[in-house]
């Protein structure tokens, strides 16, 4: 395994991604956490140190523990690692005027270097830099390898301990040939890259029989793809031990109810206890039109739904959980203070300690896309595995204002008319998330002869790489205007079709 010491970057998950790429495995710690009895415990073969925002010069900032340097294995500094390391190592960092370097840069080779096999190939290479400060003055022993205007230093090593330090950010797709020094990196250090989805199968499926012994274990079913993935190879390694409770709010998509439990009891032959509590959830929201009041009732109700069939499974201590990897994370928080809550997510985070339950999350290492790639090895359906995120609070949040039987009817079925348009014209993968939403207005509008006065909707899809940031698709007109007539000469109740182009930010990609 290989250790990520973190500094707090906004692209620290970056470089696990790029190696986790190679079939490396890789943990992000952070610096606070990281002793040197922590390290022996983990025993990792490599080291890479991150980068990150403070500035080595300022007393008190953040340092790898100085032993690490006598450790034995390769060490790689990116950035703020590159500059903490030559501090520590005795090297020099200076900042201010005309220190900085932001965005694209070129790196000239000085020297050849086994970290850099397959760089330089047409003499010099882009890469991404972002720093205030750099190193004036190179620690004993290391020597240049890449120079850069404003670096003089970005890229310098000292092979004999296998040591390196770059001053740029080789996981940012910005340095192109950033994922070969990566790959160098980890082969110098003795990785084989042999870290597979199958291999975290079966090492998964030991860990978790090992854990839960002969008890019994609970698992909630959203039918989103990680909570699927979770309970197949939960019930892969222990079968019958293992309960899913499937909560239906009656928020749900068009037949997503019955797919849910046809997959899981019948093709599975999984244990699952469907909950239809439509009544209970759409009475209480009946006359609610306050977002986050409505996500409130949502999370509560689901929590006393969840708990009141989860105490009727005797002898249950497990509570199984599709946390991932991102969700694990500690991250390096300079900022410290407290963030706005934009929306309260649904999540049933405190429910394991009301319950009293220990917690099985076997996906806790895992990436979204790793998450899928297990998810086809277990032998899930690819449709299912390829589905775009769907809120906890479900339709609800995609209907503004008050929720109706109605509105939820014409909902489900104008989300179903455009879901299939953008999977018949092949849109579906390249689109993060596309959804349609009911609007809280009737205009007027002529079919044939008549009159119309049904409601307006309004069409979404996004592009994003992990939600906290989105941009609106740009469907081609012809591809708006089909889906348009579609979705009025199919739907009954809705006489009019408009597309959201907001961006997140300023926009939310959900309506609520
Ligand atoms: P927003 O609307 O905040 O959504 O831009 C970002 C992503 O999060 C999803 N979302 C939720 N997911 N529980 C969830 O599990 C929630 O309460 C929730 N609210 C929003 C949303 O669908 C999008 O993918």
């Amino acid at each position: 395994r290989l250790l990520i010491i973190d500094f707090g970057s906004q692209v620290t998950q970056l470089i696990a991604r790029r190696l986790r790429e190679l079939n490396v495995y890789c943990e992000i710690h952070p610096y606070q956490n990281v002793t040197m009895d922590f390290v022996r415990e983990m025993a990792p073969k490599a080291v890479i140190l991150s980068g990150g925002p403070d500035s080595v010069t300022r007393d008190g900032s953040p340092r790898a523990p100085q032993e690490i340097f006598d450790y034995g294995v390769p060490i790689l500094g990116i950035c703020y690692g590159q500059q903490t390391m030559m501090t520590q190592l005795g090297g020099k960092v200076v900042s201010g005027h005309g220190t900085s370097e932001f965005g694209r840069a070129y790196v000239t080779p000085e020297a050849k270097l086994d970290l850099l096999d397959g760089w330089f190939e047409h003499g010099v290479e882009q890469v991404w830099m972002s720093h205030g400060d750099h190193v004036s003055e190179i620690a004993p022993g290391f020597q240049v390898y890449g120079t850069s205007p404003n670096a003089p230093f970005a890229i310098t090593a000292d092979p004999s301990r296998h040591f390196y330090a770059v001053q740029f950010h080789p996981e940012v797709h910005h340095t192109p040939k950033g994922a070969k020094l990566y790959e160098n990196f980890v082969k110098l250090a003795g990785f084989k890259g042999d870290w597979t989805m199958d291999a975290y199968r079966e090492e998964a499926i030991r860990v978790i029989r090992e854990q839960v012994g002969d008890k019994k274990v609970i698992c909630g079913l959203s039918g989103g793809v990680d909570s699927s993935v979770a309970a197949v190879l939960i019930h892969e390694a222990i079968g019958d031990q293992l309960t899913c409770v499937f909560v239906d709010h009656g928020l749900l998509r068009k037949g997503e109810a019955e797919e849910v439990v046809t997959m899981f009891r019948d093709h599975y032959n999984m244990q699952l206890i469907h909950a239809d509590e439509q009544e209970l959830f759409l009475g209480e929201l009946d006359g609610q039109s306050d977002p986050e009041t409505k996500r409130k009732i949502i999370g509560r109700l689901f929590i006393d739904v969840f708990q009141k069939h989860a105490d009727q499974i005797e002898g249950a201590e497990f509570l199984a959980q599709g946390t991932l990897y991102p969700d694990v994370i500690e991250s390096v928080s300079f900022s410290g203070g407290p963030s706005v809550t934009i929306k309260s997510h649904h999540n049933v985070g405190g429910l394991p300690e009301k319950m009293g339950l220990k917690l099985v999350e076997p996906l806790r290492e895992l990436f979204k896309d790793e998450v899928r790639a297990l998810g086809r090895e277990l032998g899930l359906p690819d449709h299912f595995i390829g589905r775009h995120p769907f809120p906890g609070p479900g339709l609800a949040i995609r209907c503004p204002g008050e929720i109706t039987r109605e509105k939820l009817d014409i909902l489900r079925e104008a989300d179903a008319v455009y879901i299939d348009q953008i999977r018949k014209h092949g849109l579906y993968d390249e689109i993060w998330q596309a959804f349609v939403a009911i609007l809280p207005v009737r205009t007027v509008g002529v079919m044939g002869d008549g009159r119309t006065y049904d409601y307006a909707c309004a069409l979404r899809a996004v592009t994003s790489v992990d939600g906290m940031t989105a941009d609106y698709y740009p469907f081609s007109h012809d591809f708006l205007g089909e889906t348009a007539t579609r979705i009025i000469n199919e739907v009954k109740g809705i006489n009019r079709v408009t597309y959201d182009v907001t961006s997140k930010p300023p926009g939310t990609i959900e309506w609520e």
